[in-house]
């Protein structure tokens, strides 16, 4: 917490709006909400990514991404972002919040990246510990705990969930033969 409040001021005093000169995060999952809540970066997400791909986008761009060329990967975070606001309000039709924007993008970088995709958005204690959100389609979860590993996958929509003893320290995503790591232990 400290770590974080006194890089913030740094930024601040810099005039800078980007954390990349910050130790921590852009992991996927942890870009949109590192400031929030530090160690488990919940977002507060309406449009869970990977679902609302299928259901608004892959009619156009495959399921997963499938048809996006070359170029694709090629175009900057910033136009990334700007692609994908006009998408998810124009030919998708939706409303999304700045935060459903990021994590979008967020989702569009592992894509481009061929790496795994997960986020958080639910974060509950109560009987231990609860945990879900959204993960790419077809991956395998190892969430790490102080006491042990626990392994799901997502559902047909990308949704995942767990009930944990102790709380999590990070999860493990795995799929073909990429993989990420969320560490929820770095602020
Ligand atoms: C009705 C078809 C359609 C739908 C639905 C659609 N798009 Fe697109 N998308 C396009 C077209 C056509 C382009 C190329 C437009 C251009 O170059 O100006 C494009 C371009 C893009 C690009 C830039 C990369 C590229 O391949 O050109 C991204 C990223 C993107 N769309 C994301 C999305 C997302 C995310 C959604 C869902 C929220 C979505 N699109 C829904 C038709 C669609």
């Amino acid at each position: 917490m400290m770590k974080l409040q006194s890089c913030l001021i740094l930024l601040l005093a810099a005039g800078l709006f980007t954390l990349s000169g910050c130790e921590p995060k852009t992991t996927p999952a942890a870009a949109s909400a590192a400031l929030s809540a530090p160690t488990i970066p919940v977002g507060q997400i309406t449009l869970g990514p990977v679902s609302t791909f299928e259901q608004a986008c892959a009619r156009c761009h495959g399921p997963q991404g499938s048809f996006y060329g070359e170029a694709f990967a090629k175009l900057s975070d910033t136009q990334l972002h700007e692609f994908i606001k006009e998408m998810m309000e124009g030919p998708a039709g939706l409303h999304p919040t700045e935060e459903d924007i990021a994590a979008m993008t967020a989702y569009h970088q592992a894509l481009a990246a061929k790496k795994p995709y997960l986020v958080v958005m639910d974060y509950v204690k109560e009987n231990g510990y609860r945990l879900s959100g959204q993960a790419s389609l077809q991956s395998n979860l190892i969430i790490q705990t102080a006491a042990n590993k626990v392994q799901t996958t997502p559902d047909s929509n990308g949704n995942w969930s767990v009930q944990l003893q102790s709380p999590p320290r990070g999860i493990l995503v795995q799929k073909d033969e990429a993989q990420t790591f969320v560490d929820f232990r770095k602020p």
